[in-house]
């Protein structure tokens, strides 16, 4: 809808923010507001935010916490939509007081349990281009959690490895964990991905289970003491881990759809997935694995995509062919020094494959059956000698160009003695503050078998780091970034980076970054804004026709505690301060930002019923 007109979000870029910051920071001449915070109420019948009283019957008719991929999606008319938001996972330690386990174990999982998953919410305002305020009670709304019924489909749906005590036709799974990044389709769906679910089982340590870093001692979080589904050690649940680690479908429309869970586009810890149309209707979606050495697969659909027949095209991502990345670079090795030094040629680029693993239906990979491919993937990736990537975060097709943009975050252990060493691809040791890769599809096909590649951003600290590089730009014209995590289009053709991870490395906030893509300013890297002290800046969407910009903060103060916060983010952005000593504590929160002169500021706390 937002794609009328001229893009109006000129800004001048703001300085970085220390890292010891409480404050959401946007460029002079703009304001922001929360939309949704964590524990704010969704239904009719939702208790109000109760942080002393939480349960996982109020929390499960509540916003969910750790706010990750997010999208708004305006209906037609552009006054009313749906936001649509993933909750990763839970920080305890600022959600519930101190030793709260000893005495409440029980109360304390089952509610986090109902803080992870999904929310769709309503939105309105009064008129297009204005700030949005959330509707309680909206006929869309919904949460999906860790007990919401899925379906499994694709070839694995059904297979022995996904059965369970409880459900013995390996076809319904409850819930949905780590849902982290995603994409929405052409066809109005969402994706999300199944991140870092090894977290929350205790597992037996089969081969397969440590692959995929499930642990053999009971995990921090302590769930399967509480839901024994989470104890793989157990007969009947030994198959409860490959539940998850999926790409889920969900229809934000349709409050009554059942979500699914495509084994087709394989499992592993899929930071999100994002789809391209290719001129004949094949369908391609794109996923990063982000785990330190991981690769960065595709996926082709079999069947064509048909306009307006969304039936039709949540079937796509159910049977198709899977492909793993392999990069090769074209400069010598030995110009690869490890220190981001530019090799002669001038940029780390090079060519690559896509290494099929399912085609046609049959298993690619010798000794692994169709099934045995998409539920341990990373061991077929591993079999077909696909490239280790420094953490593969967000893949996102531009919709302007076809050309594909992957955050590779960060990977500490790169070039470290039994680990990988660098390559033209992955040039840094120890690579500290990562790089954003761009592939171009040979003949900008999406699905071809080949590809070329160069790395656009070298990130870091210009200032303090020759080893950086963007795109040709001007070293020292533009912000400093590190941890490139969420990237996003606009209209304009612009890509939006956001981060995780700079204060650790570069002693920054982390922040929402715009990098030109065309023309003589190419590489040129501006940031938008900084989140507040231990937060990371994620979801970003940008609809600069508006003018404005949306981001999930997650995890602010994640450093504190219960007692003592160090973040009370967002509410000192409430109209009325609290009074000293009246509660407050950091929440997770869905950010518009606007620009000043808008007429309507949006009320907060603000819904509508
Ligand atoms: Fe959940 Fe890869 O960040
Ligand atoms: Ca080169
Ligand atoms: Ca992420
Ligand atoms: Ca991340």
């Amino acid at each position: 809808y937002w794609g009328q007109g001229r893009a109006r979000l000129d800004f001048t870029p703001i300085k970085p923010v220390d890292m010891t910051v409480d404050d959401l920071t946007v460029p002079k001449g703009f304001d922001w507001s929360p939309i949704i915070r964590w524990g704010d109420p969704l239904f009719y019948d939702s208790p109000e935010f109760d942080p002393k009283n939480q349960s996982p019957e109020s929390q499960s008719k509540q916003f969910g916490f750790n706010s990750d991929y997010l999208d708004i999606i305006p209906d037609p008319n552009g006054l009313t939509g749906v936001l649509v938001n993933n909750h990763e996972y839970t920080n305890e330690n600022t959600m519930f007081p101190t030793g709260y386990e000893k005495t409440n174990l029980t109360n304390m999982v089952r509610t986090a349990i109902q803080a992870h998953g999904m929310s769709v919410v309503e939105i309105t305002r009064a008129k297009v281009g204005e700030p949005w305020t959330y509707v309680r009670g909206g006929a869309r709304n919904r949460r999906i959690t860790l007990t919401t019924p899925f379906v499994v489909d694709g070839p694995a749906a059904g297979s022995d490895l996904l059965k369970t005590q409880d459900d013995p036709t390996g076809r319904r799974v409850l819930g949905t964990q780590n849902n982290c990044s995603g994409g929405v389709t052409p066809w109005g769906t969402v994706l999300s991905g199944e991140e870092n679910v090894h977290q929350y089982f205790i597992t037996s340590g089969i081969a397969e289970e440590k692959r995929y870093g499930f642990p053999t001692t009971m995990p921090s979080r302590r769930w399967p003491e509480v839901e024994k589904r989470f104890d793989a050690r157990i007969p009947g649940y030994k198959n409860e881990p490959n539940r998850f680690g999926w790409v889920v479908e969900i229809d934000p429309q349709n409050p009554n759809s059942a979500p699914l869970k495509h084994t087709a586009m394989g499992r592993f810890k899929h930071e999100g997935a994002n789809v391209r149309v290719g001129e004949d209707g094949t369908v391609v979606a794109y996923s990063g694995d982000d785990e330190k050495f991981e690769y960065i697969y595709k996926f082709v659909s079999a069947k064509k995509y048909k306009e307006g027949d969304k039936k039709h095209n949540m079937t796509l991502l159910s049977e198709g062919d899977l492909y793993v990345a392999k990069l090769k670079g074209n400069s010598p090795k030995k110009q690869i020094t490890g220190d981001g030094t530019l090799p002669r040629d001038g940029e780390f680029d090079g060519s690559g494959e896509w290494l099929p693993l399912v085609k046609g239906g049959k298993s690619m990979i010798k000794g692994m059956s169709v099934e045995r491919v998409l539920v341990y993937t990373r061991l077929a990736a591993d079999k077909a000698g696909a490239t280790k990537m420094d953490r593969p975060e967000d893949v996102e097709p531009s919709p302007h160009t076809g050309k594909v943009y992957a955050a590779l975050t960060n990977n500490s252990d790169r070039g470290k003695e039994g680990k990988a060493g660098v390559d033209e691809a992955n040039p840094r040791t120890g690579n500290r503050d990562g790089y954003i890769l761009e592939l171009t599809e040979r003949h900008n096909l999406p699905q071809a078998t080949r590809f070329d590649w160069n790395l656009l951003l070298v990130c870091g600290d210009p200032t303090k780091d020759s080893g950086t590089y963007f795109g040709g730009f001007p070293r020292e014209k533009v912000s400093p970034i590190s941890c490139p995590d969420n990237v996003a289009f606009d209209r304009s053709g612009n890509l939006w980076i956001s981060t995780d991870g700079a204060p650790s490395k570069i002693g920054y906030n982390d922040g929402l970054f715009k990098v030109t893509l065309d023309g003589s300013e190419r590489g040129r890297v501006q940031q938008f804004l900084a989140v507040p002290q231990d937060a990371e800046t994620c979801g970003p969407v940008v609809h600069d026709t508006e003018g404005m910009v949306y981001i999930s903060v997650q995890h602010p103060g994640e450093d504190g505690s219960f007692e003592q916060p160090r973040s009370y983010f967002p509410d000192y952005a409430l109209p009325t301060r609290l009074e000293p000593g009246e509660f407050s504590m950091p929440r997770p929160s869905v950010i518009q930002v606007f620009r000043k002169n808008r007429s309507n500021k949006p009320q907060f706390p603000g819904n509508v019923s």
